[in-house]
């Protein structure tokens, strides 16, 4: 049995004070909830909003990490500094990163590996652009990805990585996937991962990610094959991102 895993990925926003207030209405809107959250703030909030988080059951996440232990690396933060911060989770290769940044599979895959040799999941995302969806060659790009992207992962710590599937052109464009058109990627995913890692493929979760909201969700969580969601726009309000939490009520409106 996969457990569900909600996600909010919140970019570059929110301010401290945004931050508190944020977990002061949403903490008792999902106290009940019997999935994974995380939040993944900018690093700036780690702190801060951990504390508020503490106890809750929510889990921290970062959205980025610099692979190396520690050493001159100006502007980076290493693996062992989230840990500190009692980070649980991580986003490695958001498409944004790999289309602003440069971020190749992998780069995507040490970071993933270092991750896990300091017991934070990593949540390793892939895509494919609106061209490459076009061209018919969605599924190629994201088996490459994935094989790329967790290269470095030793098959008896790949139960703890998380894929999120992002269509790069359903982020941010309230363009979501149809359920069937992302449940289609997601079975392949699943495929790779299985030849990847053996029964293991099976333990790994999947998220969908890319204008999910609270209207959607349900009928993405019913595929088979969708896991969970990593939520950018949506997540910010903490009435939207508690009803994608609780996605299991939105279906029986
Ligand atoms: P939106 O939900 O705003 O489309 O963002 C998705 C995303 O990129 C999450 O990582």
């Amino acid at each position: 049995m996969r457990k569900p895993i909600l996600a909010a990925n919140w970019k570059m926003q929110k301010t401290i004070p945004e931050a508190i207030e944020f977990a002061e209405a949403f903490l008792p809107l999902v106290a009940d909830a019997e999935v994974d959250v995380v939040i993944a703030p900018p690093f700036t909030l780690l702190d801060r909003l951990g504390a508020k988080l503490s106890g809750s059951g929510i889990a921290l996440a970062a959205q980025n990490v610099n692979p190396n232990e520690s050493g001159a690396f100006t502007g980076e933060i290493a693996p062992g500094m989230l840990v500190d911060l009692g980070c649980q989770y991580a986003i490695v290769g958001h498409s944004e990163r790999r289309a602003l940044y440069g971020e190749t599979d992998a780069l995507v895959s040490q970071k993933a590996a270092s991750l896990l040799n300091h017991d934070i999941r990593p949540i390793v995302c892939v895509g494919e652009t609106l061209e490459q969806r076009d061209a018919g060659s969605a599924l190629s790009v994201v088996a490459e990805q994935l094989r790329g992207s967790l290269a470095e992962v030793a098959s008896d710590r790949a139960s703890e990585v998380v894929i999120a599937y992002e269509p790069v052109w359903a982020i941010g464009t309230g363009r979501t996937a149809t359920p069937q058109i992302a449940q289609e990627v997601h079975e392949s995913i699943r495929s790779v991962l299985g030849d990847l890692f053996g029964a293991v493929g099976g333990e790994i979760r999947i998220q969908y990610g890319g204008s999910v909201k609270p209207e959607t969700v349900y009928d993405l969580m019913n595929q088979p094959d969708i896991d969970g969601a990593l939520v950018g726009g949506a997540s910010l309000d903490p009435e939207a991102f508690s009803r994608i939490v609780h996605f299991e009520r939105e279906g029986s409106q």
